[in-house]
């Protein structure tokens, strides 16, 4: 076993390098832990290699069996893992109506089913010490559903409730959940969402509308998109508080998300 003591080991999924599981994985390490950095090719972590403080694995979230070797290596290493943050997910865009079950099942099974086969892989050994924290990568998008994006704001807004619940379960465990609700954030979002529609099939009833249904892969990369380091140094501190708070939300479209909530709540209880 390594000499870790003292460090917090910290597992994070999706940690290509361009995206906001990269930018946390650089961060956790600015702040002195031990960082197992995962994603599905080590190829899109190169730049972390040759640094001690990540220990880089392969893992795929749709898979069991790279989940359960990943979780054996690092166990082997540093007999725990103190912070699991569950980052890795993906955009799917496309009408509701013609949009191919198979691409809404891979979006629930990467989103949604990805980070609760982790949760049942960690928490076993968080409960042994009393100790650890759970952190879901959710959505400002779940709170304020836009078209083109159903399949997608439908799988964070179960993540957001599956964390709530996993809040309430894993306390008496001595486990803290937190719910990450980033807005717009700079990252590889926009251009692996446009890889996957283009595999899609040609629209029907919404043929005139191709233009903005392709756009929307790109909503949260505007040019006024936080940061991913910026995200990851604000989020990071707030995970690595002794207490942290059950939701941290940021940044860019934040508030307009949350505005479009309140009305359509406020709406609702006007009609109910
Ligand atoms: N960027 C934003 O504005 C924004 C806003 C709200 C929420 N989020 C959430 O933030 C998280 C990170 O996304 P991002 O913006 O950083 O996008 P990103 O740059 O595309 O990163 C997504 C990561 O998830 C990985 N991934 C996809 N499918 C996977 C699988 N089956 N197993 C393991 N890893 C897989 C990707 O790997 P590959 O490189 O191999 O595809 C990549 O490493 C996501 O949960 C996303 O929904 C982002």
């Amino acid at each position: 076993m390594d000499d870790s003591y003292g460090k917090q080991v910290v597992l994070i999924t999706g940690c290509t390098q361009g995206g906001i599981g990269h930018a946390l994985a650089k961060e956790f390490a600015a702040n002195d832990c031990l960082v197992v950095a995962t994603s599905r090719s080590l190829a899109s972590m190169e730049d972390l290699r040759e640094d001690s403080r990540f220990f880089l694995q392969e893992l795929d979230v749709l898979s069991e069996e790279s989940l359960q070797r990943v979780v054996s290596n690092v166990l082997e290493k540093y007999g725990r893992i103190d912070v699991l943050v569950n980052n890795a997910g993906v955009q799917c865009v496309g009408p509701l109506a013609e949009l191919p079950l198979s691409a809404l099942e891979q979006t629930f099974s990467t989103n949604v089913y990805g980070p609760m086969r982790l949760v049942q892989a960690v928490v076993p050994h968080m409960a042994s010490r009393r100790k650890g924290k759970v952190v879901n990568v959710g959505s400002i998008i779940a709170l304020a559903s836009s078209p083109w994006a159903g399949a997608y704001n439908a799988s964070k807004a179960a993540m957001h409730a599956l964390t709530d619940t996993l809040r309430l379960e894993l306390r008496p465990l001595g486990i803290h959940v937190i719910n990450v609700v980033p807005g717009g954030i700079s990252s590889n979002i926009g251009d692996s969402a446009i890889t996957r529609y283009n595999q899609m099939p040609e629209w029907k009833l919404y043929k005139p509308f191709e233009a903005a249904i392709k756009e929307r892969a790109y909503f949260s990369q505007g040019t006024k998109c936080t940061p991913s380091e910026e995200f990851a140094k604000k989020t990071v501190a707030v995970v690595l508080q002794a207490n942290p708070p059950a939701c941290q939300a940021r940044r860019h479209l934040t508030f307009r998300a949350r505005k479009k909530r309140w009305l359509h709540v406020e709406t609702t209880s006007w009609v109910c």
